[in-house]
């Protein structure tokens, strides 16, 4: 059934402009902080499944830690390619606790 599931507490949650991976479920999630503002989007790279969790935020986007594909957090959509695109899932966060819609 579709509907949010927790990922982590505020406390779990990455620093300012870094990014970190969750697993949930079977999926796994990369959270990005850009300046203070979260976005959920898919962990895997689409160019050779690199996780974006573990890699940088530069410039507003999270670039993949195995060959630099970077990716706006709020689109999914690569800089390089606007079709190639990673899912981005809504984020809420309530009582402390960082729920996402998968
Ligand atoms: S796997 Fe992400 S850039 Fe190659």
């Amino acid at each position: 059934m579709p509907g949010f599931s927790k990922l982590t507490t505020t406390a779990g949650l990455p620093a300012v402009n870094q990014a970190k991976e969750f697993a949930c479920g079977n999926k796994e999630i990369c959270i990005a902080n850009v300046n203070g503002s979260y976005s959920a989007i898919d962990n895997i790279c689409l160019h050779q499944g690199g996780p974006l969790g573990q890699g940088t935020i530069e410039k507003g986007k999270v670039v993949c830690p195995w060959h630099g594909w970077a990716y706006d957090p709020k689109t999914g959509a690569a800089a390089h390619n606007a079709n190639a695109k990673v899912a981005v899932y809504p984020l809420k966060i309530e009582n402390g606790d960082v729920m996402v819609e998968i």
